[in-house]
Formats: structure tokens, sequence, C-alpha cells
């Protein structure tokens, strides 16, 4: 009985087929399938192109994870090369930029130093075969390599101060932690014509004051009770005013025309409350007067409507330029251009414009020129430094970020400090109940003003070579210009 049970007994040395024998079939056969088949692929493009279209492994098989969402296209996920160009070495930089030429640099290469970006690669932020796709890395600590120490990142001159860490929690317990917001104002100099406009850094904590030239006062147009409006009273809301560009980051500029002058006509006549003066400079305003009152008395003398042609010839006909004449002229209400005159200096000295402009007098010149309008530039970009976007937060009210219902000048600045945004936002190491949000959540890092990599990593290593040999950065060497030299 026992002996019959080990008749069927088949060991594996009976079948003359060895442990190590099978291993190694095996081993040849993986070998075969998965490194020399897809090796193929990397010889001869041919076979490569034979191999995806069959069953058989190419190199896709050695992948380490799905590419990310962005590159899933067919040009890569097919295409292992376009990113690893030779064998047992790690992706470059062209292999990305051949695709990617116009990605720009993070800072001027010409001026700061370049050397702690040595050893980085795009591949350093950009991970690749990660699930879920994470193609951006988040890793603050890429940021803060350089950011933590400005010393010695190798920014020369940098005004910029040290950030480490972003958050309320590591506020107590980093040396440097996120500084306060300062917003990029532009600040006029000079006078009237000869205004020119600068833009400055200033912190919040400084509490600056804007000079735009334009009058608002929010509080009386946010009157929660309304304000008057040709339709009855009307309470304004934010975003009858203030719109998102198409991007839905900043807000589109507010204009005379589609925000204020549905209230604020430019009427000039209260008998004619049809007509206005056009909204533009004030010797085109001060000429459609004269039009209006030389038409008015053509008429009554001729007793019938002028042709524009003969209004046009009248207006010219006006007192020359001398002081006198123009004193005789305004004293004269009944000539039109004196009405023209006087109507123009209620207008501009007491009135309509004054409203909102800052009007100046120049007395010297011809009377066309008698008033300027102070020019008007409302900053457009606070932060230019961050990557703000008021879609994401449209769910948050504005009055959290920015206190303008009971702003009363225009010269108030409104922008939201750090302290606002650490109500939600924290760092990314975080033990509280808030958004983690890393440096690139707020900030980019290829910046649209800089030059394109390749292109500034080159103009780069020039000008490093002409700081260490302490010469100008726009000389050379006894009038030679220095080509490009490798790192
Ligand atoms: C969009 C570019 C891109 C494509 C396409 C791509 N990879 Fe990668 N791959 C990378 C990057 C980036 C890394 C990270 C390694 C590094 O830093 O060089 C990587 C890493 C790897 C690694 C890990 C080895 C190492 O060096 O860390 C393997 C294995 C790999 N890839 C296989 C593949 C295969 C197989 C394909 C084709 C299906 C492929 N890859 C397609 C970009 C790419
Ligand atoms: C064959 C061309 C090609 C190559 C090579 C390539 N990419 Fe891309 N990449 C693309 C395309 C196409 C997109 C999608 C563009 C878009 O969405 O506008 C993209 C998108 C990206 C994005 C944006 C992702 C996002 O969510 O906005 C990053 C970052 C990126 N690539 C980095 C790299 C890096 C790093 C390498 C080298 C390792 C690389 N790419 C190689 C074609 C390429
Ligand atoms: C190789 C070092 C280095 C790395 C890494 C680095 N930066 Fe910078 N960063 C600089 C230098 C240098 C400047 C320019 C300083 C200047 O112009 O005064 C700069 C400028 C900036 C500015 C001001 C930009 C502007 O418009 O003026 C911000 C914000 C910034 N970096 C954030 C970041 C973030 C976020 C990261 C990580 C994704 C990062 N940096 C990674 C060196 C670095
Ligand atoms: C009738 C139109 C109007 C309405 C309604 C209005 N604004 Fe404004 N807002 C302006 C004008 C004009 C300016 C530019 C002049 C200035 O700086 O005050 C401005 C500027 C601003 C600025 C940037 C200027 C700075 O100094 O910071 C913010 C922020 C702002 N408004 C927020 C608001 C908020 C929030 C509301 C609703 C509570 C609101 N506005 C309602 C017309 C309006
Ligand atoms: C819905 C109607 C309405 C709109 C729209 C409107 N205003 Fe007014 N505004 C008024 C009224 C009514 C007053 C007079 C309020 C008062 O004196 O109590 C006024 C007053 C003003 C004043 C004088 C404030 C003061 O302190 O007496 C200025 C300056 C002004 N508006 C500027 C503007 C500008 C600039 C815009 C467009 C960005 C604008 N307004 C849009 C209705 C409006
Ligand atoms: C209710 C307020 C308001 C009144 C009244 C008003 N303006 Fe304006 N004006 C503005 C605003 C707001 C701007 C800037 C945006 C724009 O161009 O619409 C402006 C811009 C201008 C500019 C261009 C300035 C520059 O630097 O770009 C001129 C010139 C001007 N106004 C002249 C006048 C004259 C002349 C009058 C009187 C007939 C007048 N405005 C009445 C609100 C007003
Ligand atoms: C919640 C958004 C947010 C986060 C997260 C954030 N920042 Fe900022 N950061 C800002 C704003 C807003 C400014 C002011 C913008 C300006 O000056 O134009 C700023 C300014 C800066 C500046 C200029 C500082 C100066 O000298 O005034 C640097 C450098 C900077 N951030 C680096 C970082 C780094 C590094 C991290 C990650 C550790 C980070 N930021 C995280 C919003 C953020
Ligand atoms: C979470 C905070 C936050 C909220 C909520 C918010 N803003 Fe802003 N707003 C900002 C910041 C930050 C800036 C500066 C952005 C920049 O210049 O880069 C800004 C800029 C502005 C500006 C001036 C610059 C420009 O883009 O023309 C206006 C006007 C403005 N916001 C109006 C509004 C209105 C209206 C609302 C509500 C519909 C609103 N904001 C909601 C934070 C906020
Ligand atoms: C009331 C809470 C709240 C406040 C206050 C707040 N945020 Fe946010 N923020 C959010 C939320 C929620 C998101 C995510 C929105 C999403 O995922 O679409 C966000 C997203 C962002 C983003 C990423 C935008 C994107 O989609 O790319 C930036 C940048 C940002 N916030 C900056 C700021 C800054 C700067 C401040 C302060 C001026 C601030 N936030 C204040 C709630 C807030
Ligand atoms: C220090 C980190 C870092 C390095 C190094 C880096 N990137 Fe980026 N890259 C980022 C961040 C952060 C973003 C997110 C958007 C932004 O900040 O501009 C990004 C975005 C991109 C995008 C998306 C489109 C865009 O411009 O917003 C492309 C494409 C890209 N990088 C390509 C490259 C290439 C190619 C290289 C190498 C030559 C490279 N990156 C090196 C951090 C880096």
């Amino acid at each position: 009985m026992s002996d019959q049970k080990n008749n069927y007994k088949v060991s594996l040395e009976d079948t003359r087929l060895s442990k190590r024998f099978l291993s190694w079939i095996l081993f040849v056969v993986v070998l075969a399938l998965f490194l020399l088949l897809p090796l193929a692929s990397l010889v001869s493009d041919d076979a490569s192109e034979a191999l995806r279209n069959s069953p058989l492994p190419s190199d896709n098989a050695w992948t380490s994870g799905h590419l990310s969402n962005a590159h899933k296209i067919p040009e890569l996920n097919q295409n292992c090369q376009a990113c690893h160009v030779n064998a047992f070495e790690v992706v470059q930089d062209d292999s990305c930029l051949s695709c990617h030429a116009d990605t720009n640099h993070h800072f001027d290469t010409a001026l700061h130093d370049v050397s702690k970006l040595d050893g980085q690669r795009c591949a350093s932020c950009h991970i690749e075969h990660d699930e879920p796709s994470n193609i951006i890395s988040q890793n603050d600590k890429l940021c803060s390599s350089c950011h933590a120490d400005m010393a010695t990142s190798g920014a020369v001159d940098t005004e910029l101060v040290d950030v480490d860490s972003f958050g309320s929690e590591q506020r107590g317990k980093s040396s440097s932690p996120h500084p306060n917001i300062k917003v990029s104002m532009l600040v006029p100099e000079g006078k009237a014509d000869a205004m020119t406009w600068s833009i400055r850094r200033v912190s919040l904590k400084d509490k600056p004051k804007e000079q735009s030239n334009l009058i608002f006062p929010h509080d009386v147009h946010m009157n929660p009770e309304g304000i008057e409006a040709p339709s009855g009273d009307t309470v304004l809301a934010c975003n009858d005013c203030h719109v998102t560009d198409d991007a839905g980051k900043l807000m589109q500029p507010v204009t005379m025309e589609n925000n204020c002058r549905a209230c604020h006509t430019l009427v000039f006549d209260p008998n004619d409350p049809e007509r206005e003066v056009p909204h533009g400079e004030p010797d085109t305003v001060l000429l459609t007067l004269e039009e209006y009152y030389s038409r008015q008395f053509l008429r009554e003398s001729l007793g019938r409507a002028p042709t524009p042609q003969e209004v046009r010839e009248f207006v010219l006909r006006r007192p020359g330029k001398s002081v006198v004449r123009r004193a005789e002229q305004a004293l004269n209400l009944a000539s039109p251009w004196g009405k023209a005159q006087s109507v123009a200096q209620e207008m501009f000295e007491k009135t309509t414009c004054k409203t909102c402009h800052q009007v100046s007098i120049d007395e010297s010149g011809d009377h066309l020129s008698k008033w300027r309008v102070d020019p008007i530039k409302l900053t457009k970009q606070w932060m230019p430094k961050h990557d703000f976007d008021h879609y994401s937060h449209r769910t948050t009210d504005c009055s959290l970020c920015h206190d303008a219902s009971s702003s009363e000048q225009s010269s108030d600045v409104l922008m939201p400090d750090l302290e606002v945004c650490e109500a939600c936002h924290t760092g990314v190491r975080t033990h509280e109940n808030k958004s983690p949000t890393s440096c690139v959540t707020c900030h980019s890092f290829h910046l649209p003003a800089q030059k394109g990599w390749r292109q500034a990593l080159e103009s780069g290593s020039a000008s490093k070579m002409i700081k260490q040999l302490g010469l100008a950065s726009d000389g050379g060497i006894g009038g030679a210009k220095i080509v490009s030299s490798s790192k």
C-alpha cells in the first residue's frame, strides 16, 4: 500500500529538470522580454515602432508609474525617449526644453549668480511617474533652499527679505517667517503735465497713501440706504464697478463711461439736459461749448439753423489771445465765446469735472490750454510678486479682504495684509485645521518678465565670469566681448 503511494510520487529530481534550470529559463525569458526587447527600442527607431505596435513589451515596460496628466499625450506615452534620451542617464533639461522652449527663468541671470541652481534640473521640481499626478512639486524646500538665506543664494543687491516658511503656526518657531505684505504702488512726481510715475514697494504696516488724482469716496457710494441715481435711490454693490478680467484674477479698470456716467452726467446747460460735453481733454470740452453757444447765437441772429460750416467759421473768429481781450470776453457774457468760457470755468473749477478731478489752472498760455486735468493712474497690480486669483475666493465676502465701505478717500489703500490670508491659509507643515498652502500656490517660479531658461543660462554664465574678473557687466577684456562660456 505504502509502496504504491511512493510509485506515484514524482519529485523534481525525477523530471531531470533542476530548480536551477527552470529559474534560468525564466530568467532568460524575462531578460529577453523586458530588457533585450525594450533595449532594441533604444537601438533602432524601426524596432521601437514595430514593438509598440505589437503585443510584445516595448520600453514602456520599464515605466515606474503613469505619466502626469499633462503628459498623457500620445507623443510621450508611447515615446520614453522623448525624455530618456540616453540609457542609464537622468533626464536632461534639454529633453524638456525641446518641447518647452519658451520656459522663462526665475530671475535675471545677468544680475544674480546662478550657481545655486547647479545640480537642479527641471526634474528637481517637476516630478514624473508619480501617483496621484503631481508634476509641480509642492515641496517648500525647493524655494527655501535659496530664500531662507538670500545672502548665500547668489542674489546680488536684492531687496527681498529672507523667507523660510509660511503660516501663523511657523511664525513663532521660524527665524525668517513670511514677511508682511508690501504693496507696489504707482507714485507720481512733478506736477500736472510733467508728472511722471514710478512704482514703489511699501509695507502695509507703514500705512501708505495712494495718489491716483481721482477723487472717489467709497463710503458715500456704498451707503446701505442707497444713493441717488436717475432711476431712483440705488444700493450699489461692489461688482457694479469691479468686475474680474477674463482670467478671473484681477479686476478690470474702473472707467467714467462704464461706472460713473449713469449718475454723473456731463450736462452743462440745465435747460438742455439731453446735451453733454464729451469726457476728454479740457480743450475739446471748451470747443464743444463754443460750438454749442455759437450755434445758438447764429440761430437767433440768422433766424434759421446755421450750417455746421457756418458754425465752425464763426467759432474761429473768437477774440485774440491777449489776456486783456480774454478778460473782456469773460466779462462780455453775451458773446458765445464768453458764455462758453464762463460755463467751462464753472465745470472745471467748481462743479462737474472738479467733483472727480484735480484741475490745475494755467493763465499764461492760449485760452484753450487754461485748464489741465491732472493725469489719472490707478494701480492695476498691487502685488506683482504674488499670483492672486479673485475667482478662487469668489465665495468670500469682498469686505473680509477690503475695508472699502468705510473708506472716505481714494488715497486709502484697501489691500489686505498677511494676517487676513493666514485666517484660512497656513504652511504645508501644519497641525491646524486650515488649508495647507505651499509657496508655489501663491508664487510663480517661471516669471514672464525673465528671459528664456536656456538663453538666460548662456548669458548668465558670461556675466558671472565678468563679475569674477571684477569687470563691469557691460564691458569685456580690452573691449573684446565675452561670449558665453560654460559653467
Ligand atoms: C515627460 C518626460 C518623461 C517621459 C515621457 C518618461 N519619463 Fe521616465 N522619468 C522622467 C523623469 C523626470 C524621471 C525622474 C528621474 C530623473 O530625475 O531623471 C523619470 C524616471 C523614470 C524611471 C526611474 C529611474 C530613475 O532614473 O529614477 C524609470 C524606470 C522611467 N522613468 C521609465 C520610463 C519609461 C519606461 C517611459 C516610457 C513609457 C518613461 N519613463 C517616460 C520623465 C519622463
Ligand atoms: C513631447 C513634448 C514634451 C516633452 C519632451 C515634455 N513636455 Fe511637458 N508638456 C508637454 C505638453 C503638450 C504639455 C501640456 C501643455 C498644456 O497643457 O498647455 C506639457 C505640460 C507640462 C507642464 C505643465 C503641467 C501643468 O499642469 O500645467 C510641466 C510642468 C511640464 N510639462 C514639464 C516638463 C518637464 C519637466 C519635462 C522634461 C522632464 C517635459 N515637460 C517634457 C509636452 C512635453
Ligand atoms: C537658486 C535660488 C532660488 C531658488 C531655488 C528660488 N528662488 Fe526665488 N528668487 C531668487 C533670486 C536670486 C531672486 C531675485 C531677487 C531680486 O530680484 O532681487 C528671486 C526672486 C523671487 C521672488 C520675487 C519675484 C519678483 O517678481 O520680483 C519670489 C516671490 C520668489 N523668488 C519666490 C520663489 C519661490 C516660490 C521658489 C520655489 C518655487 C523660489 N523663489 C526658488 C532665488 C531663488
Ligand atoms: C461706484 C463704483 C464703485 C463701487 C460700487 C465700488 N468701488 Fe472700489 N473703486 C472704485 C474706484 C473709482 C476706485 C479707484 C479709486 C480708489 O482708489 O479709490 C476703486 C478702488 C478700489 C480698490 C483698490 C484701491 C485701493 O486703494 O486699495 C479696492 C480694493 C476696491 N475699490 C474695493 C471695493 C469694494 C470691496 C467694494 C464694495 C464694498 C467697492 N470697491 C465698490 C469704484 C467703486
Ligand atoms: C448710482 C449713482 C452713482 C454712481 C454709479 C456714481 N456716483 Fe458718485 N455720487 C452719486 C451721488 C448721488 C453723489 C452725491 C452724494 C452726496 O453728496 O451725498 C455722488 C458723489 C460723488 C462724489 C463727491 C463725494 C462727496 O464727498 O461729496 C464723487 C467724487 C463721486 N461721486 C465720484 C464718483 C465716481 C468716480 C464714480 C464712478 C467710479 C461714481 N461717483 C459713481 C451717485 C453716483
Ligand atoms: C464722476 C466722475 C468724473 C467726472 C464728473 C469727470 N471725470 Fe474725467 N475721469 C473719471 C475717471 C474715473 C477717469 C479715469 C478712467 C477713464 O478714463 O474713464 C477719468 C479720466 C479723465 C481724463 C483722462 C486722464 C488720464 O490721465 O488718462 C480726462 C482728460 C478727463 N477725465 C477729463 C474730464 C473732464 C474735462 C471732465 C469734466 C467735463 C471730467 N473728466 C469729468 C471720472 C470723472
Ligand atoms: C497665501 C499666499 C502666500 C504663500 C503661501 C506664500 N507667500 Fe510669499 N508672498 C505672498 C504675498 C501676497 C506677498 C507680497 C507680494 C508682493 O510683494 O508683490 C509675498 C511676498 C513674498 C516675497 C517677497 C518678500 C519681500 O521682500 O517683501 C518672497 C521672497 C516670498 N513671498 C517667498 C515665499 C516663500 C519662499 C514661500 C513658501 C515658504 C511663500 N512666499 C509663501 C503670499 C504668499
Ligand atoms: C481673500 C481676499 C480677497 C477677497 C475676498 C477679495 N479680494 Fe480683491 N484683492 C485681493 C488681493 C490680494 C488683491 C491684490 C492683487 C494683486 O494686485 O496682485 C486684490 C485686488 C483688488 C482690487 C484692485 C486691483 C485690481 O485688480 O484692479 C480691487 C478693485 C478688488 N480687489 C476688488 C475686490 C472685490 C470687488 C471683491 C469682492 C467681489 C474682492 N476684491 C474680493 C484680495 C481679495
Ligand atoms: C476665507 C478664507 C480665505 C482667505 C481669507 C484667503 N483665502 Fe486664499 N483660498 C481660500 C480657499 C478656500 C482656496 C482654494 C480655492 C480653490 O481650490 O479653488 C484659496 C486659494 C488661494 C490661492 C490659489 C488660487 C488658485 O486657485 O490658483 C491663492 C494664491 C490664495 N488663496 C491666496 C490668498 C491670499 C494672498 C490671501 C490673503 C490676501 C488669501 N488667499 C485669503 C480661502 C481663503
Ligand atoms: C525650483 C523649481 C523649478 C525648476 C528648477 C523648474 N521649474 Fe518649471 N515650474 C515650477 C513651478 C513652481 C511651476 C508652477 C507655475 C509657475 O510657478 O510658473 C512650474 C511650471 C512649469 C511649467 C508650466 C507652464 C508655466 O510656465 O507655468 C512648465 C512647462 C515648466 N515649469 C517647465 C520647466 C522646465 C522645462 C524646467 C527646466 C528648464 C523647469 N520647469 C524648471 C518650478 C520649477
